[in-house]
């Protein structure tokens, strides 16, 4: 019997796992997605839709309705892996609404995990952060540095939810945790991108909206950090090379046999940029003026972080293609096509 080209991608309608998506149709493989929309709207899967003609299964539920999931997988049959991008992923907001990102992003994961093997399914790529490392001792930090006490609630919940992944895999899971560090930029078709409902907590679509006269200025958050310039240091991957590692990771998952599995990967560029290098790569590389002042430092931020991504490239034979120039033209890109087709409504 061929296996099943399905995956699940929880959180398919959001930012990273649109992108994902994309990629998976490309590399022949049979997106479902799940998503309730909370973080969302319907926006990137048209955009998905308009890059590959095809449209993906779509579910509208939550990943902590148990009965909801069950009759996903009930509906869609066997399916290869499932990919859990599903969480609140806002390091700021963490601190303001802690209880509701410890329910989201643990709960929805145990649910998951509890239906996955009602359903007697295995592989599994979880969607952490390299905000499980807190601040780490060493930078480029690697996959074998030990977890500091996470500096925001959000970080707290990464770091559980691998703990959870981490004690469960022998009893029958085989489990890749792709580190992500910090995904900027858009679909070079500019017909995907990240679109935050409301203010933008995260740096990049607030400078592109700030560009677009959205927003008045942007506020560099603190310039006393311990850093060349003051300003927190982030390792910015193009979200496209981020897409492309998920498919890596299920080839990896293919061909790995071990009937259980946890591994950990860092997924970033191996580059340290600060915030305000990156936002002087926008203006150079867009020629679009930015205000920007700068404001005090955000509880819950880490002051400098960057990966040492050998891990992934060496066993995942993955390698990021598109430089912090490419993202900063394909947000703003993404930013000005958004801005038009709301002129047109
Ligand atoms: P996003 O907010 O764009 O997408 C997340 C999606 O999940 C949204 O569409 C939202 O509606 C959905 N969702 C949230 N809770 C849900 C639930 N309980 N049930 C069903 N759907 C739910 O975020 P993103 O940037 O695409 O992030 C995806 C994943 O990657 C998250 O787990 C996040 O923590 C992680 N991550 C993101 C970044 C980043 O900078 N964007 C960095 C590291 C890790
Ligand atoms: N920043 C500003 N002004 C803003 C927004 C952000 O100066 O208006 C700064 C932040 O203080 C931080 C840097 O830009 O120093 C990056 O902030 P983001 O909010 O864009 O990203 P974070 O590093 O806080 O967190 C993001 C995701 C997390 C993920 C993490 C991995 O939101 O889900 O990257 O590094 F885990």
């Amino acid at each position: 019997m061929t296996p099943s080209k399905k995956i699940l991608v929880t959180g398919g309608a959001g930012y990273i796992g649109a992108h994902t998506v994309v990629e998976l149709i490309a590399a022949g493989y049979e997106p479902v997605i799940v998503d309730n929309l909370s973080a969302s709207d319907r926006t990137l899967l048209k955009g998905m839709e308009r890059i590959t003609g095809r449209k993906p299964n779509f579910h509208e539920g939550d990943c902590r309705d148990k009965s909801f999931l069950r009759d996903v997988f009930q509906t869609e049959g066997p399916i290869q892996c499932v990919m859990h991008f599903a969480a609140f992923k806002s390091v700021g907001e963490s601190v303001q609404k802690p209880l509701l990102y410890h329910q989201n992003n643990i709960d929805s994961l145990l649910v998951l995990l509890d239906v996955m093997q009602e359903f007697k399914m295995t592989d599994f790529i979880f969607s952490s952060s390299c905000t499980v490392y807190g601040q780490p001792d060493v930078i480029p930090v690697n996959e074998s540095a030990p977890f500091k006490r996470a500096e925001s609630p959000y970080g707290a919940t990464k770091q559980i939810c691998e703990r959870i992944l981490e004690d469960i895999y022998p009893t029958g899971f085989r489990i890749v945790s792709l580190r992500y560090f910090n995904p900027i930029g858009a679909h070079p078709s500019a017909m995907m991108g990240e679109l935050p409902i409301g203010v933008p907590n995260n740096l990049v679509p607030y400078i592109t909206q700030t560009a677009a006269g959205l927003r008045k200025k942007l506020t560099v958050f603190g310039n006393d950090y311990d850093t060349p310039d003051g300003s927190c240091i982030r390792d910015f991957i193009h979200v496209v090379d981020l897409a492309r590692v998920h498919v890596k990771a299920l080839e990896y998952l293919q061909h790995e046999r071990h009937s259980k599995l946890y591994d950990a990967f860092n997924v970033g560029t191996g580059k340290g940029v600060s915030v305000l290098e990156l936002v002087n790569t926008f203006i150079r590389s867009t020629g679009v003026k930015l205000p920007f002042i700068i404001g005090p430092r955000r509880p819950g931020d880490v002051e400098k972080v960057y990966a040492d991504p050998a891990k992934a490239m060496d066993a995942l034979r993955w390698k990021t293609q598109y430089s912090l120039e490419d993202a900063m033209k394909h947000a703003w890109a993404w930013e000005q096509k958004l801005r038009a087709s709301h002129s047109e409504d």
